[in-house]
């Protein structure tokens, strides 16, 4: 059986890309849509490249929920990988996909997570800390905001003169290495 997985992401979606480039040759998985809350997101240009239809739903659709419920029904999607995905996830899809939906967080949390923290905010936060490691986190989303069940985390060093910059290659180099296998396994059997 193939399980169709729907890609949320917000902003440049390279893990998005890495991610199906990953399962090309794998017909246990199928990304048959990515979804957006941004319209000129560059997401949009790598979805052409990969050959996915993009999609971008307003943040009242969002909030609602409804409206990507039925889309996502429409499609016949399993599962819900959010890659970079920078808004809340309505209670409607987190009850109609219990344990099918995973976010991947650039710190390792419980730390540096929650409201406001994402992307190069949480980096500069980590710079700032004096913090001799950082990494990721990969787990189950709930309605809180990074606090559901952890499903993996991996680290790598901070050292004092790394720069916000340094650290977010080495947290996304983690990410491209273990996103897809976590899904793999996770999902894959
Ligand atoms: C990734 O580092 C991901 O961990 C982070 O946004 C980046 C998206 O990069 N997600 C969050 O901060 C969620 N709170 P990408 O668009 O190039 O994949």
């Amino acid at each position: 059986m193939t399980l169709k997985i729907a890609i949320f992401a917000s902003g440049s979606g390279s893990n998005a890309e890495n991610i199906v480039r990953s399962f090309l040759n794998d017909s246990k998985f199928e990304f048959p849509i990515i979804i957006s809350n941004k319209e000129d997101a560059f997401i949009h240009e790598r979805a052409k490249k990969i050959n996915i239809p993009s999609f971008t739903f307003s943040r009242e659709d969002f909030v609602k929920g409804e409206p990507i419920l039925t889309f996502l029904k429409k499609y016949e999607i399993d599962c819900i990988v959010l890659a970079g995905f920078l808004l809340k996830v309505p209670e409607v899809l987190i009850n109609a996909f219990p344990a099918k939906i995973i976010n991947i967080h650039p710190a390792l949390l419980p730390k540096y997570g929650g409201k406001g923290m994402y992307g190069h905010h949480v980096h500069e936060t980590v710079a700032a800390s004096g913090d001799t490691e950082s990494g990721i986190t990969i787990h189950y989303v709930n309605a809180c905001y990074d606090e559901g069940n952890i499903i993996f985390q991996a680290k790598c060093p901070v050292l004092p003169t790394d720069t916000p910059d340094m650290i977010a290659d080495k947290v996304h180099a983690l990410e491209y290495e273990h996103f897809p296998r976590v899904i793999g396994e996770l999902w894959g059997n």
